[in-house]
């Protein structure tokens, strides 16, 4: 296919193309994360004040909370340019010298899913950003020979959804580490009213809140949440996100009050019904409802332990009392459940 007959970036699909428009783009038009953002804007006055790159830095948390949006922030805020890279994207450390030797003073190179790195990789990145050196082996065999190529100052920028999973020696060359927690309602109902703004969607204020409620915490899916049931109003209603609207709109997505989705409440379901209650393995479950482990473990659960629905012992993952009451389900000690 020729490139003129592509429409508009194949890779980019309409979705993508709105959240990046909508990605702030300095530090003062984030919303929510008010520690992160104070810990931030004083790393970055240190690093102007004394024109130095910025120190390394490391986000993490569960996906859609703004790792990233938060890498070109800080780009932005620096003045400087922002090369966008990913752990398994960086095969060979050939290519992670290619890109470190194309950085410029202060450039940011954000790693996202910083914890897929390979190790041979890694040994590459550690004297980089430790002493901003680079160690190049040069032929083969008994000729071979390494040179050291000094690089400009620059910031790596990492993010995680796994931090457990960062290696120690590499958590330890990031200068600060920040983990981004879920947002309050306070914060989703701007994120979500900003958004709105932007998209010319026309909601009143209880529809906004219907769907800051449903969002779990996360602007990511304040962002599809707001698309679709603006979708729903203009198709099914006059177009404007009211309460009822909002309603409708997201109980026909299947997205509850709190925000669970058909998802989360088969884990829950699996767990109660199938296993009492509980304790089992994150493995038993993943296979029980055919899902990744890795999509329970990064999206699913971090959500459910903070509403207090999921327990995590060393035997297993257990339902709570509330999940079971959230679900209709009667909780009895001996986790014998009946539904209501
Ligand atoms: N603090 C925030 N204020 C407003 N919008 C935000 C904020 N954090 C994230 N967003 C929005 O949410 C979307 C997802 O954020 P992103 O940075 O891609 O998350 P992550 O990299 O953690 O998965 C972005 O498109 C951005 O528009
Ligand atoms: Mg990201």
């Amino acid at each position: 296919m020729s490139k003129s007959s592509r429409p508009l970036d194949p890779e980019s699909k309409p979705d993508d193309r709105v959240d990046n428009a909508l990605r702030p783009q300095k530090l003062d038009d984030l919303i929510g994360q008010d520690q992160v953002k104070e810990n931030l804007s004083i790393l970055i006055d240190a690093a102007r004040g004394r024109s130095e790159a910025l120190d390394h830095v490391l986000f993490y948390g569960p996906p859609g909370l703004g790792k990233t949006t938060l890498a070109h922030v800080l780009g932005n805020e620096m003045g400087v340019n922002v090369k966008v890279t990913a752990g398994p994207a960086i095969e060979r450390a050939g290519d992670l010298a290619a890109i470190l030797t194309n950085l410029r003073a202060g450039d940011v190179i954000f790693i996202d899913e910083i914890h897929r790195l390979g190790r041979a990789v890694e040994e590459v990145l550690y004297p980089a950003m430790e002493d901003f050196s680079l160690d190049i082996v040069i032929g083969k065999g008994p000729s071979a020979r390494s040179i050291r190529l000094k690089l400009p100052k620059f910031t790596v920028v990492g993010a995680t959804t796994r931090l457990a999973l960062v290696t120690a020696p590499l958590r330890a060359r990031f200068g600060a580490v920040y983990r981004l927690d879920y947002y309050d309602l306070e914060a989703m109902k701007k994120i979500i009213t900003r958004a709105a703004g932007m998209l010319k969607v026309e909601a009143d204020k209880e529809g906004i809140v219907e769907m800051a409620r449903r969002a779990r915490g996360t602007p990511r899916i304040a962002l599809r949440l707001l698309r679709r049931v603006r979708d729903y109003a203009q198709v099914r209603a006059n177009g404007i996100i009211t309460q009822k609207v909002a309603r409708e709109a997201l109980d026909l997505l299947q997205v509850d009050p709190l925000g669970l989705d058909d998802v989360d409440r088969r884990v829950l379901k699996t767990i109660i019904e199938k296993y009492s209650g509980g304790p089992v393995g994150l493995n038993t479950i993943a296979a029980s409802i055919s899902e990744e482990q890795d999509t329970i473990m990064d999206v699913v659960e971090p959500y459910l332990l903070q509403l207090g629905f999921l327990d995590r012992t060393p035997q297993g993952r257990v339902a709570t009392k509330s999940a079971y009451e959230h679900l209709g389900y009667t909780y009895t000690e001996q986790g014998q459940q009946r539904l209501l």
